[in-house]
């Protein structure tokens, strides 16, 4: 019977469904937080199979204390930064993720974040909320508009495609930058493909949509945060790494761009104590781009899936190696 670890409680109907299944041993480590890496190191012992999240760090350690029978380790996200792919594939075990299922999901978050920024939702309902609103003001909480202004998406795929057909709707101009340029997508979508510095140049919105690998890694360092408008906002719904986080906080203090909105930070989750928890011009969100009930538990589905596949010594539908 294959015996598998998962991380953390989980959404959807096929998780359920794996939950009530005798053909399975299944261990679920309780609670909402994480297992500590010790004792993830001790559950994993000859599982055959681990459910994991972005919060859970799959590295050499763990692949070796699980033994050689582990054959899938199925991540519920469409990144998997947090695991060692190579040291996986190395050992020939698969790697299954969640992708599609959220791009529509994490584009609404990426729009949440530029019109809360651009129009100060966030300290405009702080300041009502303070009993700080006492008359309309002429210039009360004003902010700036999102129609009819550029918006340049960094990474093309499917999420960055996403936001830019929202793009469409607030009749903005919209460029792109992406390693392989995709001109069919990009004619599709009114955008024009630029060079990175000359996206951050001309944009007044920047949305990064990347993934996190040894390339995008501090990709906006001090450097190309130089390159951006005064007036512009950085929005950052990736992963927090792409982003060099002191380089940001020297932009915003300097103002040197108007503001962020970010949906993931270097570390996760931020030091409380991070200057950028006190800035009217930065919103900070708990890494919650996927976070809709409903693409939650399809993400979950997937990962079942996934982890059913492999330890039937089937295709994956979704593996990363
Ligand atoms: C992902 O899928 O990679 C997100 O960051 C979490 O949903």
């Amino acid at each position: 019977m294959p015996r598998v670890f998962v991380t953390r409680e989980l959404p959807g109907d096929l998780f359920a469904a794996l939950r009530a299944d005798v053909d399975f041993e299944l261990e679920i480590w309780p609670g909402d937080f994480p297992p500590p890496q010790d004792d993830l190191l001790e559950r994993v012992r000859g599982v055959d199979g681990i459910v994991c999240l972005i919060t859970d760090r799959i590295d050499e350690a763990v692949l070796e204390a699980a033994g050689p029978q582990l054959r899938v380790v199925s991540q519920m996200a469409v990144g998997v930064d947090n695991v060692d792919v190579a040291a996986c594939t190395a050992r020939g075990i698969a790697v299954g993720n969640t992708p599609g299922v959220l791009t529509e999901t994490t584009a609404d978050l990426v729009w949440a974040l530029i019109l809360a920024t651009a129009r100060r939702v966030v300290e405009s309902a702080a300041f009502v909320e303070r009993g700080d609103w006492r008359t309309w003001g002429p210039l009360l909480m004003a902010g700036v508009d999102v129609h009819d202004r550029t918006l340049g998406i960094v990474g093309f795929g499917a999420i960055g495609q996403a936001v830019a057909r929202r793009a469409q709707g607030f009749g903005m101009r919209t460029l792109y930058w992406n390693r392989t340029p995709r001109p069919e997508r990009a004619a599709e979508l009114g955008a024009q493909l630029r060079r990175l510095d000359q996206l951050l140049a001309e944009s007044d919105f920047v949305s990064l949509n990347v993934a996190l690998n040894e390339e995008t890694r501090h990709l906006i360092d001090a450097e190309a945060l130089a390159k951006m408008l005064p007036h512009a906002i950085l929005i950052n719904t990736a992963r927090g790494p792409i982003v060099e986080e002191s380089a940001l906080i020297e932009a915003l203090r300097a103002g040197t761009i108007g503001g962020a909105g970010l949906d993931v930070t270097e570390v996760e989750p931020v030091d409380p104590a991070s200057p950028l928890l006190r800035m009217d011009n930065v919103i900070v969100l708990p890494h919650i781009g996927s976070a809709s009930l409903a693409t939650r538990a399809k993400m979950a589905d997937i990962a079942v899936a996934n982890l059913r596949a492999a330890l039937a010594d089937q295709p994956l539908p979704h593996r990363v190696n």
